[in-house]
């Protein structure tokens, strides 16, 4: 396959491009900016509302997964605007240059996020399950609409509802990675909270299955088939650097830290079964959360 990547440069992005070159796939980088374009890249400006259809004239797949880092400040106004228009905004534009293609791909793989389904307790969620309420939830849902626009033209569509995506080299995990090994990670509010994590390996062969795999479309959770309470969570990260993990941080504690965002991301929970990518038959190499932190974290 001939493969369009937007935030090609990112954690996903990165591992999703070597895998696909890995795997005998062209990939065509979509690259932001005015820097000067190397082979296989081809120029867009999200901010600008500018990307040329011909670009993508004959691309087999679009994989999207460009958008404002949801972790990269506190949420101002501002900040959750960038949040949302980046994905949306963004999103549109590449579904509208898709559906001018004369030679058309057959998918288009859009990112969402597991944010899409709110704060649900402890309550198991599939894709039938509805949105979630506030900032995430009403952003994935307008999201996924502004991806579906697409599925217009004739092309496959699916968006992929991303979980807490695990990774030593960036995101979530590698945040927690300094103050756990300086044995001041504890659990965060009740650590009963579900959190629905995927590790990074087992998302980018998730994603390529989904490229190929033609009785997929729509929404697909990519997550482990098992969620882990931020207790338990925590308790496998200790053990995995071998670390203590006796220091708490109340919930007010990560309000007073980190915003608007602890509720959302730390304090929220989401216990997501990622029904329809095991019914298409996608096996997963990290399905636990101990033995896949301990590999994770394994020195080479
Ligand atoms: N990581 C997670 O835990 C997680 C969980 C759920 C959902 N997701 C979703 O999956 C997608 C990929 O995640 P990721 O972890 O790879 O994110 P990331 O590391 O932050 O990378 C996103 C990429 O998007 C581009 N980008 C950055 N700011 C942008 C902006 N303002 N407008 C347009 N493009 C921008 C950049 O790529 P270029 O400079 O190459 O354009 C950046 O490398 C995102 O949409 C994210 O919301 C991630």
């Amino acid at each position: 396959m001939r493969v369009a990547v937007s935030g090609a440069s990112g954690l996903v992005g990165s591992a999703l491009c070597d895998l696909l070159r890995d795997s005998g796939h062209d990939v065509v980088r979509m690259v932001r900016g005015d820097r000067r374009l190397g082979l296989g890249e081809i120029p867009w400006d999200p901010d600008a509302g500018v990307l040329d259809k011909d670009w993508l004239e004959g691309c087999d797949a679009v994989v999207h997964l460009a958008g404002e880092n949801i972790a990269a400040g506190r949420w101002s106004a501002a900040q959750k605007a960038r949040i949302r228009n980046s994905r949306i905004l963004g999103t549109q534009l590449v579904a509208n240059a898709l559906k001018a293609c004369n030679a058309r791909p057959k998918v288009f793989f859009c990112a969402s996020a597991v944010g899409y389904y709110g704060h649900r307790g402890d309550a198991w969620l599939d894709e039938t399950s509805g949105p979630g309420r506030g900032f995430l939830p009403e952003t994935c849902v307008a999201w996924e609409a502004a991806a579906n626009e697409a599925e217009a033209a004739g092309i496959r569509v699916v968006t992929g509802r991303i979980g807490v995506v695990l990774s030593p080299r960036g995101g979530a995990l590698a945040k927690m990675l300094t103050p756990f090994k300086l044995g001041a990670g504890g659990v965060i509010g009740s650590g009963r909270q579900y959190w629905s994590w995927i590790t990074l390996p087992d998302l980018a062969a998730a994603i390529l299955h989904a490229l190929a795999n033609e009785s997929l479309r729509g929404a697909v959770n990519l997550v482990s088939p098992a969620p882990a309470t931020n207790r338990e969570f925590t308790r496998a990260l200790g053990t995995a650097l071998n670390r203590p993990t006796i220091l708490p941080m109340p919930a007010l504690m990560a309000r007073v830290v980190l915003g608007e965002m602890a509720n959302d991301l730390l304090l929220a929970s989401a216990r997501v079964r990622p029904a329809r990518l095991l019914e298409s038959g996608f096996s997963f190499k990290y399905p636990q959360i101990a033995p896949a932190l301990k590999a994770l974290l394994a020195r080479p």
